[in-house]
Formats: structure tokens, C-alpha cells, sequence
């Protein structure tokens, strides 16, 4: 009985120790011609190599910048492999897990709400009812399901409650779980949004006449952790999860996506599998009459993306997309100086279907936009917390830019 104790705390232990990255290294490949391409792809498929941008070894082409995450075990080798190659690389970050320690900024990390910190889900969810109470005039939760692991999905809707249902907009954070500045994106934009209703009389005018939703965790499941996908399981595979933007009904796992449930871009068993994804499509489906944009926030790289991803063709309203995103990009840079690159999917990052802001648009939800946020590869998902408040700062410029225009075309 005691042996039995003992393996139980020990395999408990286990379960609770977080992965470490010692030594880990993170490369930036500069593939640029055709060999380089098969190079990369030689090397992912006999490695254990981490994609962090593009975001699986599909969708390397000549003339990116490849970023890899390499565990320590295999970096000595990985050298070798990249010098014989001819390829150009660097090293971004020598060592990942003293980067993951200097994400964390402060030695006196608490576990009360921060909103220039990376909270953890416990933090955010006591957080989300926390703030609801204390605003009852401007804010109400919903549920809108379970993730698959049964963590509830909360939803905030943001607005002056009036009598009549009134035009919205739809924000969700953290569809990939890594991108920490993104689920921080979405709580900064609650603050800002009940603490200036009054005084801000921009944000005032969006709040009186429409109403915000906002998913400040979309996965749930895969937070808190170096990972993308969702936690499915799937019997057949060791591997876990999908990618649940390549789950969406957007020429669903035609480009970009991988049919490999291995694979960081897996497009799931079928469109909507992934559960947070079936919650999410219904309810902007059930919402749609009302929903007139939606805004899907990851990281890294400075982009504004909007339709299409899934195709080269362009969407009916490319030219007003495009000019309301050069223009969010204009006033989103004027703070810092921050440059953003804006245009389609398909040709600003790369084709990859399945996404949801393709999805929202061919269901009609016209302004539909995904940013991915700072920065352009030095700190990649690792952005320092340090830079959480002019990040939020210089998006939040951008997001009510965006509002006004919708807001004005209603
Ligand atoms: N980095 C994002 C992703 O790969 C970009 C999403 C752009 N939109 C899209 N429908 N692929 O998921
Ligand atoms: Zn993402």
C-alpha cells in the first residue's frame, strides 16, 4: 500500500510538473530557393521540430522566414544538418526556457488579476465573473458551451442595455493557445471599455448604440501551455487535438491544412469537430442577423488579415477591407511606430483553409478581420509581459477605429 501511495504522488507530480524547455533553441530559416523548401520539410519529418511560424512545415515556401522550435536534445544536430544545407539561419533564442522565464517579468508574480501579466485560466475565468458583477449595466455573461475537456466558455456582451436588440460586433481571443498577448488583448479591451464608457466618446457612441461580444479564452483547454491546437483526443492517434482554425466551414482542409491529427495545422476529422468550434459557429449562426463584424486576435508577425484565405480569389468587398485595415494599420502605428502589414490571407501570410474569419464572411458578417499581433519574430510567442500595455494600447486604437467605421455604415 505504501509503494501504491508513493507511485501515486510520483505519477501526480508528474502531471503537474510543467514541461521545461532547457536548452531548447528557436531558429529562423531563410529558405531561398527550391532545396532550401525540401530541406526544411527533410528535416521536420525526421525531428521533432516546432513550428512557430509559418505554422507547419505545408506551408514553407522559398523567400519566408521559417521560425523552429528545436529541443535541446536535437540542436546539436540540427546545426550540422542547416550548415550542410546552405541554407542562411540564426539563432532567435538560445535558450527557450530562459525566455519563457523572462516572459514573466516580475519576481513577485501573484495570483490576482493583472492586466499588464499573462493571467492563468483560474485567474481569468474569476476575473471574467468578477468584472461582470461590477459593471451590471454594461456587461453580461453568457455561456455559450463546454470545451472539450468540460471548462465552460464564457462571453461577455459590452454595451448600454437598452430594450430593442441592437447591431453587434464579435471579438475572440485566443484560438491558439500560445499567443498569450491575445487572450491579454481581450480582457485590456474589457477595461478600457467600462472604464472609459462616459468620458471616451467614441467608445460611449459604440456602447450606446451596439453591443460587443467578446470570447476573452476561446481554447480553453490548450491554455497555459507551449500549444496551438485544441485537446481532442481522437482513438486511432497519439496525438492530440486540432487546429481549430482549420476546423471552420472555409473550403475546409483544402490548403494549408493537414489531414495528420500530428500535424500543428491538423484540420480535424470533420468541419466543426472540435467542439469550441461547433460553440463558437453557433452562436454567430443563431447571432447572425445582428453580428455585423468579427475580429479573431493571435500572435505574432503585425498583420491585419481579412477574406480570403482559403482562395486567391478576391472577396466582393476587397477594396473597402482593404481600406478600413490600411487605415486601422495607420492609426494603430501612429502611437509607437509599430508597423502592420494589411491585406487577404491568401497572399499576406499564406493560403490556409478552414479559418474563421473566411467563415464569417461568407456567412455575411462583412468586416472580418484577424490580427496578429506583435511581435515580428524577436520574442514570438514569447513576447515579454513588459509589452503587454503598448500592445494593448496600440491594438485598442486599431479595434475602435474598426468599431467607429462599422458602427458609421450600420
Ligand atoms: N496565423 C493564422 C492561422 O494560421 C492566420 C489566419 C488567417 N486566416 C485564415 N483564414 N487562414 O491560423
Ligand atoms: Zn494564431
Amino acid at each position: 500500500n505504501m509503494k501504491l501511495l508513493l507511485l501515486l504522488g510520483l505519477v501526480a507530480v508528474a502531471l503537474c510538473e510543467p514541461t521545461r524547455f532547457e536548452g531548447d533553441k528557436v531558429f529562423r530559416l531563410k529558405p531561398v530557393i527550391d532545396s532550401h523548401v525540401s530541406f526544411i520539410k527533410e528535416l521536420a519529418s525526421s525531428l521533432k521540430v516546432d513550428f512557430w511560424s509559418p505554422d507547419s512545415a505545408e506551408l514553407v515556401t522559398i523567400d519566408i522566414d521559417v521560425d523552429i522550435h528545436v529541443p535541446a536534445s536535437h540542436s546539436d544536430m540540427v546545426f550540422i544538418m542547416l550548415d550542410q544545407s546552405g541554407i542562411n539561419y540564426e539563432v532567435l533564442i538560445d535558450d527557450l526556457q530562459a525566455a519563457v522565464d523572462g516572459q514573466l517579468d516580475s519576481s513577485t508574480h501573484t495570483r490576482s488579476h493583472d492586466y499588464t501579466k499573462y493571467n492563468n485560466w483560474n485567474t481569468i475565468q474569476d476575473w471574467v465573473i468578477s468584472i461582470t458583477s461590477a459593471n451590471p449595466t454594461l456587461i453580461s455573461r453568457t455561456t455559450i458551451g463546454n470545451t472539450y475537456e468540460g471548462r465552460p466558455m464564457h462571453l461577455l456582451k459590452i454595451g448600454k442595455s437598452s430594450g430593442s436588440t441592437k447591431p453587434a460586433i464579435f471579438m475572440d481571443c485566443g484560438i491558439h493557445a500560445r499567443e498569450w498577448i491575445s487572450h491579454a488583448f481581450c480582457q485590456w479591451f474589457i477595461k478600457e471599455a467600462v472604464s472609459t464608457y462616459g468620458s471616451d466618446p467614441k467608445i460611449t457612441s459604440l456602447l450606446d448604440q451596439m453591443d460587443v461580444f467578446v470570447l476573452p479564452v476561446f481554447n480553453v483547454d490548450g491554455y497555459n501551455r507551449m500549444w496551438r491546437k485544441t485537446r481532442s483526443k481522437k482513438s486511432g492517434s497519439s496525438c492530440v487535438g486540432a487546429d481549430p482554425n482549420r476546423n471552420f466551414d472555409a473550403g475546409w482542409c483544402t490548403l494549408g491544412a493537414s489531414n495528420s491529427p500530428c500535424s500543428d495545422t491538423y484540420c480535424g476529422a470533420s468541419v466543426e469537430s472540435e467542439i469550441e468550434v461547433k460553440n463558437v459557429a453557433n452562436f454567430i449562426r443563431q447571432n447572425r442577423s445582428i453580428i455585423k463584424a468579427y475580429l479573431t486576435i493571435h500572435s505574432y508577425s503585425q498583420l491585419l488579415l481579412f477574406p480570403y484565405s482559403y482562395k486567391y480569389g478576391l472577396a466582393a468587398d476587397h477594396s473597402e477591407l482593404l481600406s478600413v485595415a490600411e487605415a486601422a494599420s495607420q492609426v494603430l502605428g501612429s502611437l509607437y511606430g509599430t508597423k502592420y502589414t494589411s491585406g487577404p490571407g491568401a497572399t499576406t501570410i499564406y493560403p490556409a483553409s478552414g479559418g474563421s474569419d473566411d467563415w464569417a464572411y461568407d456567412l455575411g458578417v462583412k468586416y472580418a478581420y484577424t490580427f496578429e499581433l506583435r511581435d515580428t519574430g524577436y520574442y514570438g510567442f514569447l513576447l515579454p509581459e513588459s509589452q503587454i500595455k503598448p500592445t494593448c494600447e496600440e491594438t485598442m486604437l486599431a479595434v475602435k477605429y474598426i468599431a467607429a467605421y462599422v458602427q458609421k455604415n450600420l
